[in-house]
């Protein structure tokens, strides 16, 4: 195994599933949200809002593109990387696809205070039920496994990951 690529909806825990798995394998972690923010120098949230989204879709593609001689890092990717065929193809060249995914209820309680969360500003429920709606079908399609946060504590999805690893 090189690497592990963690996908799913915001809220369903990718980044702190993916510190506790890097942790135990001893591997890197990166965050594909964070290495865009470092090097535009500004929020997720302001490229959306000064340039767009497919701008910002762009810059996860060059993102992408950069890991390609990564080993042994996990990498979280923001909720919509594998909505491009192009970086599906990509992730997959690095490691398996793991899907985090859990119900609208949970995802709203996860991310109801934080602001700034493009795409879901207003009505959030509803938008995360119409998001999720278009994403699931494509979040099952590329995932190579997939686990289900809704009731389990980190540590419990972090052990069914790397016991699924290991097979
Ligand atoms: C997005 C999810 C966000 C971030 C951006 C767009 C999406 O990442 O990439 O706001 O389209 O689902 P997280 O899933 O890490 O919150």
């Amino acid at each position: 195994m090189n690497n592990v690529v963690l996908i799913g909806f915001m809220g369903t825990g990718k980044s702190t599933v993916g510190k506790k798995i890097a942790e135990r394998l001893g591997f890197s972690y990166i965050d594909t949200d964070e290495v865009i923010e470092k090097t535009e120098k500004k929020k997720i949230s302001e490229i959306f809002n000064e340039y767009g989204e497919k701008y910002f879709r762009d810059l996860e593609t060059e993102v992408i593109k950069t890991l390609q001689d990564y080993d042994h890092f996990i990498i979280a990717t923001g909720g919509g990387m594998v909505l491009r065929d192009e970086n599906v193809k990509m992730l997959k060249a690095l490691g398996p696809l793991v899907l985090l995914y859990t119900n609208p209820d949970v995802i709203f309680e996860r991310i109801k205070s934080v602001q700034n969360r493009p795409l879901i500003e207003e009505d959030k429920l509803d938008k995360i039920k119409e998001i999720l709606k278009q994403r699931d079908p494509i979040y099952s399609k590329v995932a190579d496994f997939k686990v289900d946060t809704s009731l389990l504590a980190i540590d419990e999805v972090v052990d069914i990951i790397l016991k699924e690893l290991k097979k």
